[in-house]
This record gives C-alpha cells, sequence and structure tokens, in this order.
C-alpha cells in the first residue's frame, strides 16, 4: 500500500526538465483542471511564471480577488503574506497553494506578534494605550496572520500601498495616534501625505526598551513607526533619483512608496505597484521614466511599452529574492499534483487568527471602497 508521501510526486523530478516541457505541462495540468484551479500572480513575478497566471495585481487585488473566486484551488504565485490573506479571504472549502514554501518576505519578518504585543503592553504600562487618547493599530498587507489578527480584535485595520493613503486619512480623522507595523518608509511617506512633521512620528525599535524611545517621545508622537523596510526598495538612493535626472533630461521617477522618505521626496510620483503601471501605460509616447521598484515588473513593463523609454532607477539589479523562489517547476510540480489529488504546500489559517484577520482584512476592503 504507497503512503500519502510516496503518492506526492518529488520536485526533484521537475528540475530536470527543460523549460518549454514545463510550460507545456502546466498548461495541461491547468486543462485538466479546469474551473477547479485558479493561479494568481503578484506583479513581481518572474516572466515564465506570470505567463501561467490566470489573474494578476498587486496585493491589495490580489486579495480581492482571492475572496471573488469560486475556484477550490488557489495557487498563489507571490509571497507566504499574500497567500495567507488568500486562505483568511476564502472560502471555507477552498485551499491555497505556494508553490515554494521559501517564497517569504524579509519586512513581514521583521514583526512577530509577541514583539507587537509586548509593545503594546508597554505602551499601556506608560498610559498612552487605555488612557484618554485613541490609538490604533494598524498592519501593512505584509505582515503575519497573527499581526493581522492583533489589529482585528483591537479596532485596527491592514493596508497594502494602494490603499494606505485613503485609509489614514479616515483613521487620523478618529483617532490621536495611530502604530504602524512593519513598514516604517510606507507610514512614514503615507503620514507625509497627511501634514504630519518628521518631529510627530517616531521609530519603534523592537530590541529597545520603550522601543528605543522616552515616554514623553512616544506621548508627543502622531506616527509610532515599526522598524522594519524592505530590503528591495531600500536599493535606492538619493543619488539614484539625482543621477538618472542628470543622465536623462526630462526623466520622471516613479518609485515605491516602501522608498525611503528621501527619496520619496526626490522623486515626481509614488504609488503602488498597480499604480506604477496604470501611471506608465497611461503616460505620452515618448515619456521617459525612471522606475524604483522591483526588477521583474520594471523590465517587463518597459517591454509592454516600447513607444516609452523607461530605465530602472538603480543601476544594480533590485531583484526580490523569495519572489524569485516561485519558480515554472515549483509550479509544475504543485500543479501535476494537484491533478494526483495531491495537494501540496498549503497554506491554512486557523481558528480565532483566521477568525480576526478576516475582521482587520474586511474592515480594509470596506474602507477601500472599490
Ligand atoms: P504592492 O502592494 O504594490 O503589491 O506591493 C507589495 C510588495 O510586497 C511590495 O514590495
Ligand atoms: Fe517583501 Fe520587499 Fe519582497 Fe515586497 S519586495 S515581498 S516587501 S522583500
Amino acid at each position: 500500500m504507497s503512503t500519502v508521501l510516496e503518492a506526492i510526486k518529488p520536485i526533484e523530478e521537475y528540475l530536470v526538465l527543460t523549460d518549454e516541457e514545463i510550460a507545456t505541462r502546466i498548461e495541461a495540468a491547468r486543462e485538466e483542471l479546469g474551473s477547479r484551479v485558479v493561479i494568481l500572480g503578484h506583479h513581481y513575478q518572474r516572466d515564465d511564471v506570470i505567463r501561467h497566471a490566470d489573474l494578476h495585481g498587486d496585493s491589495y487585488q490580489l486579495s480581492v480577488l482571492a475572496s471573488q473566486t469560486n475556484a477550490e484551488f488557489i495557487v498563489f504565485c507571490g509571497v507566504h503574506f499574500m497567500a495567507e490573506s488568500a486562505d483568511i479571504l476564502g472560502k471555507p472549502n477552498q485551499q491555497v497553494i505556494l508553490p515554494d514554501l521559501g517564497a517569504g518576505c524579509s519586512m513581514a519578518d521583521m514583526a512577530s506578534v509577541d514583539q507587537v504585543e509586548d509593545a503594546w503592553d508597554q505602551l499601556a504600562e506608560i498610559g498612552i494605550i487605555g488612557g484618554s487618547r485613541r490609538v490604533a493599530p494598524i498592519t501593512y498587507m505584509n505582515s503575519s496572520a497573527e499581526i493581522k489578527a492583533f489589529c482585528g480584535r483591537n479596532d485596527g485595520v491592514v493596508c497594502t500601498s494602494s490603499n494606505a493613503t485613503k485609509l489614514f486619512g479616515q483613521y487620523l480623522k478618529e483617532y490621536d495616534k495611530m502604530f504602524f507595523f512593519p513598514d516604517q518608509h510606507l507610514g512614514r511617506n503615507t503620514g507625509a501625505k497627511f501634514g504630519i512633521g518628521l518631529d510627530e512620528m517616531v521609530v519603534w525599535n523592537p530590541k529597545e526598551e520603550l522601543g528605543g524611545n522616552t515616554a514623553e517621545e512616544l506621548d508627543n508622537a502622531r506616527l509610532i513607526l515599526w522598524r522594519g523596510h524592505c530590503s528591495v526598495h531600500g536599493r535606492f538612493k538619493e543619488w539614484h533619483v539625482d543621477k538618472i535626472r542628470e543622465d536623462v533630461p526630462g526623466v520622471k521617477v516613479l518609485v515605491h512608496p516602501e522608498c525611503t522618505y528621501e527619496v520619496v521626496q526626490k522623486s515626481d510620483l509614488n504609488g503602488s505597484t498597480s499604480y506604477i503601471i496604470k501611471t506608465v501605460e497611461a503616460a505620452e509616447p515618448g515619456s521617459k521614466w525612471a522606475i524604483g521598484t522591483e526588477v521583474n515588473l520594471v523590465t517587463r513593463l518597459a517591454k509592454r511599452c516600447p513607444d516609452k523609454e523607461i530605465h530602472l532607477l538603480a543601476p544594480d539589479l533590485c531583484m526580490c529574492a523569495t519572489m524569485y523562489r516561485i519558480s515554472p517547476q515549483s509550479l509544475c510540480w504543485a500543479m501535476e499534483n494537484l491533478v494526483n489529488g495531491e495537494v501540496v504546500n498549503e497554506i491554512k489559517v486557523r481558528g480565532v487568527t483566521k477568525e480576526e484577520s478576516l475582521i482587520a482584512l474586511e474592515r480594509m476592503i470596506s474602507m477601500s471602497g472599490d
């Protein structure tokens, strides 16, 4: 009698196949599974993966698509926190599959729920939480389900780079202070859009008492920003902006808001991955763009818009190594195992974490209003 493990096809079998064989087999598996499967792909996925996606989008769009599909299997070509969100928003009978479990996000790993709870308790001890002030926790989508659940049970919300401005606007009307995790840059850039000065923002370092701040600094702050960042977007520097403006006269600089405050301030425009795509696609033929985001998106956009001059803002490769973990081989492996009735690499969020994180995600979707 064969065991479950024996029934699962090993990934090694796929590593020796040619690119063409892999592509043909992915399509054959999809054909066989029909409407039982949907393949979702984030904009940062490589070309040889994204070509197989039924639907693509930024992290917000993918979460909405996951909540709307009726497919039995959602094969998620993105990173772990995105697949988790798809499972939280999906229907009870659906199963979410991440073709490579190594596809994480280093920024999301910079905040654990224990650290966040400890920070919240420290703020309560000095009277910032639980006193007369209203404090809201807001987490970037790039965080664990446990942190989303923390926000769900504390009147907070999840946001993405495409709706952060809208959600901050609504929360700032009702709350005196916001605690934002884990991307300090998105938090700072979004706060600045509302005229919040840098002197009204403090950074919370989870390794230090009171996050490395005094009680007075925390009391005066409008925004408390978790000390996290994206290593990919952190590679764009101010001098890149100066250099490209010098080298390419008339260039417009368009960056993702995970870039530092200084880079965003020097740029012409900033927004989510979908915003970047829409802006460039709608731009005048002949216009010149320097884009500060992940290289796979930028090179694909350059191919799709040959009538525009498109540069990657930094000369070195700004690639998200964990997004890149999703390969045609791992996608083919996951799909063919599904055909054989084996669900591999399922991402499942359970119990109270699922219920409470769903509150924060649904709050995000309803507040986004689209
Ligand atoms: P988007 O919200 O633009 O999809 O960005 C997600 C992300 O991880 C960017 O690094
Ligand atoms: Fe995470 Fe940065 Fe990769 Fe986005 S680009 S998934 S934030 S490491």
